[in-house]
């Protein structure tokens, strides 16, 4: 993080701390209308226009160790493969076999020279492309090089594995933008995967990525463990092109360090804002990374149905050197989770309350913005006339959107 993004995050928390009121000329934001949460065909357009349309995370190159090495990725009801190649390229692929749809694969990771399908024999190498067909006799005229794996956009950024169902989506870099340059300073190329957790929740995917893209309810329901050193009415938050956003929340005192990460490794390139402070990335759409220089988790929302989800959460961590990960990572862990428990405690009853006929849209304070930004920028992706007035969001913050510094330079 440059000198000058320090300084304004340093005044931005000043400001935040003091004022007592939105800022001057800030739009009073309309209710979030509660269809958004519970009509199938809003969730239709969300599921074409979004989540299939999206740069996504899917694995950590711990997870492909070595040529050959692949990860069976199942978020959103299309299978795909993903290969490191022999040229150590990671591709992805459609899990379907060009016969009759046949898995190429079964279990979730494993090695391979050749992706041979378990119905007919079919074989795929580590490119894609149809090798070999068993009694070929009985394909005449037939074209192996027409029926290669359909492929899928997949790109890193650090170790981290994207992948991207729509085949003109933009190149990952240009996606992330400034998510990228700022968290350069914590090596994603050198991090590792420390652990992995996954939770299924009762609730539509959004009813819960909303709490995690705000610190108003610090007060209520962290009250004995984040409240104790979060102070919420210092978080300053940035809003940026492509649905992402930050969000930088004060520790209550500066010296504050997490009890679970004493003694663990640290990145000596994070900078003074994420050593002495709380800073949480949404990577739109689903990745929510508070990172530290200790190492990071991604909390990972997933939408299962209309009225439940899945929720991964997936640590990294600087360099532990040789043997197994430090100990009080289960200490940093448990607490996470304790954590994560009263994030997610109300989300059923608030599920059955976005179902009910007294749920009449959601009204969003100033310090609620980061998720009418997130709002917005669904809609952006849904395409102004696909979606009636009963079901959009009014646009309004655009002009708060910001351009980084960097792009602003370059330009
Ligand atoms: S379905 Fe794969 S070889 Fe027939
Ligand atoms: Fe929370």
């Amino acid at each position: 993080m440059d000198a000058t993004t320090v300084e304004k995050i340093k005044t931005a928390m000043d400001y935040e701390r003091a004022r007592n009121g939105p800022p001057e000329g800030f739009p009073a934001l309309k209710p979030i209308p509660s269809a958004r949460y519970v009509d199938p065909s809003f969730n239709k357009l969300e599921m074409e226009r979004l989540w299939k349309r999206s740069w996504l995370y899917a694995c950590h190159m711990d997870e492909l160790p070595e040529q050959g090495s692949y990860f069976l990725w199942n978020k959103l009801g299309s299978p795909i493969l993903i290969i490191r190649g022999k040229d150590d390229v990671v591709r992805a692929f459609y899990n379907t076999c060009r016969h009759r749809g046949g898995p190429l694969v079964k279990e979730p990771t494993g090695r391979r020279t050749l992706f041979v399908c378990g119905y007919h024999g079919w074989s795929y190498d580590h490119l894609g492309n149809l090798v070999a067909i068993r009694d070929p006799r009985d394909f005449p005229e037939f074209d192996k090089s027409c029926l290669g794996l359909i492929p899928v956009k997949c790109d890193t950024f650090g170790k981290w594995v994207f992948i991207n169902c729509d085949e003109d989506a933009a190149p990952l870099s240009d996606y992330l933008g400034p998510v990228e340059t700022e968290m350069a300073e914590f090596q994603p190329q050198n991090l590792r995967l420390a652990h992995k957790a996954e939770y299924d929740i009762n609730c539509n995917v959004k009813v819960l990525l909303d709490a995690f893209l705000e610190t108003y309810h610090l007060k209520s329901i962290h009250q004995q463990t984040v409240d104790r050193f979060l102070d919420h009415l210092g978080t300053t938050i940035e809003l940026w092109p492509n649905g992402h956003s930050r969000m930088v929340t004060p520790n209550r005192r500066p010296e504050w360090k997490d009890p679970g990460s004493r003694g663990l490794p640290q990145l000596d390139t994070v900078g003074e804002i994420a050593r002495d402070n709380n800073v949480s990335y949404n990577i739109y759409p689903n990745i929510v990374c508070p990172p530290s220089p200790t190492g990071m988790p991604f909390i990972v929302f997933w939408p299962k149905t209309l009225n439940s989800m899945r929720l991964e959460c997936i640590w990294f961590s600087p360099d532990w050197g040789d043997g197994p990960l430090p100990e009080i990572w289960e200490t940093r862990i448990a607490n996470f989770e304790r954590i994560l428990e009263e994030d997610t405690q109300f989300a059923p009853q608030i599920q059955e309350s976005v179902e009910s006929d007294g749920f009449k849209g959601i009204p969003l304070s100033y310090q609620e913005r980061r998720i009418y930004h997130w709002h917005e920028e669904l809609d952006r992706r849904i395409g102004k006339g696909n979606l009636g007035d009963e079901l959009r969001v009014v646009p309004l913050l655009e002009p708060y959107i910001e351009t980084p510094r960097d792009a602003r330079a370059a330009e």
